[in-house]
């Protein structure tokens, strides 16, 4: 990179780099895509957004500035749609649930602070704290999320050194569709308690869930409001063009929250807080959350069906998620995913590579697989191809 630019950004381009090179063709016509992590568009509640936007854009208010932490209604609405008791006062909105992290690495990170992670985790939130030059520690888990027990290990191994914050998304995790098992969660908040570190809880997937509930969040435990950074987004539940999520926070951490949300936009924006006002308002939530979890429940099971056709016999190990929009297909020894994505790509169907997603390094056989965004059909035959591509790279 050239010398003008700051060592912030050559962190920054580096993962991202890393994906793009792999990611670059992986949208040509015809592709059916397992890639992208979007929802999709068929569950956008329009007509109540068209209905809503008209009587938004009739007032004037929706094209002043908004105070720098959001729609005081639009705050009361959140704070009352948690899954916790929360005040108000303690929801700050702002533009998408990334620019919670973004922002939340600029006020905690140091370069060379210690941030525990998943392995696989969020692609989007490393490239949010890579600027600040954090040193990740991974931290094990099993199908059941991370082990307190080994959170406990890396603690120790720390000698007195602290990390800043542990990242988590304990719901239906991207990439591998896992969710932290309910008796974890108590263990894992008391080690943030005893060792003095924030948890970052991500909760962007919690609401689509295909059968039960997941297990209250953290934030919701004795302590959690001390402890617990938890972060929502309308994104996956009603529309991510908006760019509307949301921070709960302590009040310390709100205050230079709110310090660095004043620098990065002043506010986010008015009209769109305004729209997803009149959609909270107007909308029967739940009846719009039911059909979207069916919605992709089928999309679910057609993956599951699918794997179950074309990676049969132990060749791929994968297991559907109990909600949200992702797959971790897992393929046999000597597969490496990175290298199998062009030969799929060339055969009509494309994913995302888990090594790039790994902070760990591993992750070279895994596959994150999409299914919110394909059709039933195009699942089949998405499936289908990359069996093909399979059998060609064992060949
Ligand atoms: C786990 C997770 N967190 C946060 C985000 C960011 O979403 P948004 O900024 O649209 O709220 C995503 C988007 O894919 C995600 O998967």
């Amino acid at each position: 990179m050239s010398g003008v630019f700051a060592a912030a950004a050559a962190r920054l381009a580096e993962r991202g780099k890393a994906l793009e090179d792999l990611m670059g063709y992986a949208d040509r016509p015809g592709i059916i895509s397992f890639a992208g992590g979007f929802p999709d568009p068929a569950t956008f509640p329009l007509e109540t957004f068209r209905r809503v936007a008209a009587a938004a854009t009739a007032k004037r208010r929706g094209f002043q500035y908004a105070p720098v932490a959001g729609n005081p209604r639009l705050r009361e609405r959140v704070a009352a749609a948690m899954p916790f008791p929360a005040a108000p006062d303690e929801v700050v909105i702002t533009s998408g649930s990334q620019q919670g992290l973004d922002l939340l690495g600029k006020i905690l990170l140091d370069p060379q602070d210690l941030v525990l992670v998943e392995s696989p985790t969020y692609l989007g939130a490393l490239q949010a704290f890579d600027p600040l030059g954090p040193v990740y520690v991974t931290v094990a888990g099993d199908e059941e999320g991370i082990l307190p027990e080994a959170l406990g290990e890396a603690l120790s191994r720390m000698g007195g050194a602290r990390p800043k914050f542990l990242y988590l998304t304990p719901n239906f995790q991207n990439p591998t569709g896992r969710t932290l098992s309910g008796e974890r969660r108590g263990p894992i908040l008391e080690l943030a308690a005893r060792y003095g570190f924030y948890i970052l809880e991500d909760n962007a997937y919690g609401e689509l869930y295909f059968r039960v509930p997941p297990p209250p969040p953290l934030r919701a435990l004795p302590g959690g409001e001390e402890r617990v950074i938890y972060l929502g987004t309308f994104s996956k539940i009603l529309a991510p063009g908006l760019r509307v999520g949301w921070v709960v926070a302590p009040a310390e951490v709100r205050r230079a929250f709110l310090q660095a949300k004043t620098a990065a936009d002043l506010g986010s924006g008015s009209l769109a807080q305004e729209i997803m006002l009149g959609v909270m308002e107007e909308l029967v939530l739940a009846d719009h959350l039911r059909k979207v979890r069916e919605f992709y429940a089928r999309r679910a099971h057609a993956m599951d069906r699918t794997l179950g056709e074309v990676f049969a016999g132990g060749v791929g190990v994968w297991r559907v998620p109990d909600g949200g929009f992702f797959v971790w297909l897992t393929l046999p020894e000597g597969v490496d995913t990175s290298m199998l994505l062009p030969m799929a790509v060339d055969r009509g169907v494309a994913y995302v590579p888990g090594n790039p997603l790994c902070p760990d390094g591993q992750g070279a056989r895994s596959a994150r697989l999409t299914f919110s965004c394909a059709t039933e059909e195009d699942i089949a035959e998405g499936g289908k191809r990359l069996g093909e591509a399979l059998r060609h790279f064992a060949t």
